[in-house]
């Protein structure tokens, strides 16, 4: 089978599609700066899978990094690039940061891979780029907005590059994955979302409340225009995303499209509120989440969530977890991360 490289590989989303793509036969190799993630991840993924998949530590802003892998890995024939930074707020702070290193490891990885006979890339974008959509639920053919941060300008740039250099004649194809809210961790508990420090998104700040290593989830804001008031987003399975990574890539490798490069929303098409979210997690886990309504956070979008047919139908990829089996499999992560004295 196909070796697939994938940059950012021991992260949240890049750890769950090695899993899926090991189990789908292809070899994998990892590159990954462990810049917001551990080692570590490398084993649960072999627990997992019971195939421990190459791990190299490297950044991909240096090019003589890439080029040494590439030397090293001459059988890659797929890319999915996770690598990049990804917290809108500490973009806002750090945007030279993120710049940098979303974009310089997009441009070196674009440069080598005719030459290295790599026949195309999955890249990691997000719905971040349809900012406050004038309607939803959102489809692929809804207006590019203005980013609201440095982070979501990223996304947008690179696909625009990707779309720059196939147009220039470059050989490979390129599948454009635009993920709504991925949330939940693998059913095994050997893998899930590990944030650095105070978690930025929902989901982790949530269940670190509901095991009290926080006093209180903060919810921010309920006086939005959805019907009780609090902000609605599309929170989709990491298992199901990483699902459909694995078909892109197959799309790619095998040809299946006449298209260069092609574009899909990664969602189930369901808006959920933040309110209501925490009531699904209380009921599926038994378990209070202690929180109160504060005021909105800066740059919230207030309704976002997908259109997933054209992935549905195009790709034969459909979102199939239930929101509450979702949320068992975060609790289920974050006692994991308990009883291993990690958190
Ligand atoms: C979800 C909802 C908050 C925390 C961002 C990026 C997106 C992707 C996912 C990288 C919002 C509310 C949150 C909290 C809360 N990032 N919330 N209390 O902002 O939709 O998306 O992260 O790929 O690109 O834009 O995700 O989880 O931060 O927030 O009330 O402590 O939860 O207001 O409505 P977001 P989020």
């Amino acid at each position: 089978m196909d070796r697939i490289l994938v940059t950012g590989g021991t992260g949240y989303i890049g750890s769950h599609t090695v899993v899926e793509l090991q189990q789908a036969g292809y070899k994998v190799v990892i590159i990954d700066n462990l810049s917001n993630s551990s080692r570590d991840v490398v084993d649960g993924i072999e627990r997992i899978t019971g195939v421990r998949p190459d791990f190299v530590e490297g950044d991909c802003t240096d090019m003589e990094t890439l080029i040494k892998l590439f030397a090293d890995y001459k059988d890659i024939k797929g890319i999915i690039n996770f690598a990049a930074s990804k917290a809108v707020g500490e973009s806002v702070s750090k945007p030279i940061l993120y710049y940098r290193n979303n974009l310089v490891t997009l441009l070196n990885l674009l440069e080598l891979m005719d030459s290295n006979g790599v026949k195309g890339m999955v890249f990691s974008s997000s719905c971040t780029v349809y900012g406050e959509p004038d309607e939803n639920p959102v489809t692929e053919k809804a207006p590019i907005k203005k980013a609201t941060s440095p982070y979501g300008n990223t996304k947008q740039i690179s696909e625009e590059i990707i779309s720059d250099v196939i147009n220039a004649g470059a050989s490979f194809k390129s599948v454009i994955l635009r993920y709504f809210n991925p949330v939940g961790a693998h059913p095994s508990a050997e893998i899930g979302e590990l944030p650095n420090g105070v978690p930025q998104n929902l989901i982790p700040y949530l269940t670190q409340t509901a095991i009290g290593i926080r006093n209180e989830l903060s919810v921010f804001g309920d006086d939005y225009d959805t019907p009780d008031g609090s902000c609605i987003r599309d929170y989709i399975n990491v298992v199901d995303l990483a699902k459909a990574h694995v078909i892109a890539v197959e799309r790619m490798l095998q040809d299946k499209s006449e298209n260069k490069i092609e574009i899909f929303n990664l969602g189930t098409g369901q808006g959920v509120s933040v309110l209501e979210l925490i009531n699904v997690f209380e009921e599926a886990t038994g378990v209070k989440v202690p929180h109160r309504i504060v005021g909105r956070r800066a740059g919230d979008i207030e309704k976002v969530w997908a259109d997933p047919l054209y992935a549905n139908e195009v790709l034969g990829w459909k979102a199939t977890s239930t929101l509450a089996d979702t949320m068992r499999s975060a609790w289920a992560w974050q006692k994991r991360l308990r009883e291993r004295g990690i958190m």
